[in-house]
């Protein structure tokens, strides 16, 4: 009977993704004195069928950590691989944990070096290995944001799925000891991050079904029912029913209009498209 009772946990993990809104502030805001109305709007996301969680900029995560409501996370943006000590200009996973916060942000594209770092980018190894094991191991929840750049989404999903899978593939060892509960996806296209250019429902749905049918394969077909993958680039207010329609778009990491009071109607949109 055993095999039967597992078999109806499977079709409950998939039922039961709750929906996760996540608002990225990235570099902003560029005064102190605007934060108590940022944090007021992401305090007004009603929490009650969705995850959120929002990510302050490394400078102002210490001022307004402890600002939000229940059921809204800080999650900060990067994390390093080392521990407290000699790293300068970095933050730790020990930290986080001390401060109380349970998620964190690692892999967008902007730490990949998609805004035009001189340097080499973060590899994938780094991110989805090093970084995310070590915060996992810290007892910390990760989101792993993922995506393709604009000349590879031109060549099509199989080219977009090359880049998705090299993205996830060092992390899938973590993902089988760790389980669907402490990771998130966020498929983040880089040519709609702060475009305005936003992935049509058919292309989201297609790639998050692919990134699906990827984890089913590498993991196991629990995580990937399970697993909560996100849609970011220019996700906002009007594009939110839409996306959120799509059955394998579980939620989104909005970045511009996570500064505005429209947050909460994307949570609002979100949740009332999965209901
Ligand atoms: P955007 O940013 O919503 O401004 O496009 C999304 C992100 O980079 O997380």
């Amino acid at each position: 009977w055993s095999s039967d009772v597992c078999s109806s946990d499977l079709e409950n993990a998939t039922m039961a993704r709750r929906p996760i809104v996540g608002g990225n502030w990235k570099c902003n805001p560029a005064k102190v004195s605007e934060l108590d109305g940022l944090v007021a709007n992401m305090n007004t996301c009603d929490t009650a069928n969705c995850d959120v969680y929002v990510c302050p900029s490394p400078l102002h995560v210490g001022i307004v950590y402890q600002k939000f409501n229940k059921g809204v996370y800080c999650a900060p943006q990067n994390c390093n691989f080392k521990g407290t000590g000699a790293y300068t200009g970095e933050m730790c996973a020990e930290q986080m944990v001390d401060m109380g916060m349970e998620w964190c942000l690692i892999g967008h594209s902007e730490r990949r070096g998609e805004f035009g770092l001189p340097t080499p980018a973060e590899s994938s190894k780094l991110i989805a290995d090093t970084k995310m094991g070590y915060l996992l191991k810290a007892g910390m929840k990760v989101i792993l944001a993922i995506g393709e750049p604009l000349p590879i989404r031109e060549k099509g999903i199989e080219a977009v799925m090359e880049v998705c899978k090299e993205n996830l593939a060092p992390g899938i060892p973590h993902m089988k000891e760790y389980g669907a509960e402490k990771i998130v996806i966020a498929y983040e296209p880089v040519w709609s991050i702060g475009t305005g250019v936003t992935a049509s429902p058919e292309q989201a749905q297609e790639t998050h079904k692919a990134i699906r049918a990827y984890l089913a394969e590498a993991v196991s077909e629990e995580f990937a029912a399970a697993v909560r993958i996100q849609y970011g680039g220019s996700a906002n207010a009007k594009n939110a029913a839409a996306l959120g329609a799509c059955p394998d778009v579980d939620g989104f990491l909005v970045g511009g209009a996570s500064l505005k009071p429209e947050i909460k109607d994307i949570v609002d949109l979100l949740v009332a498209a999965k209901a």
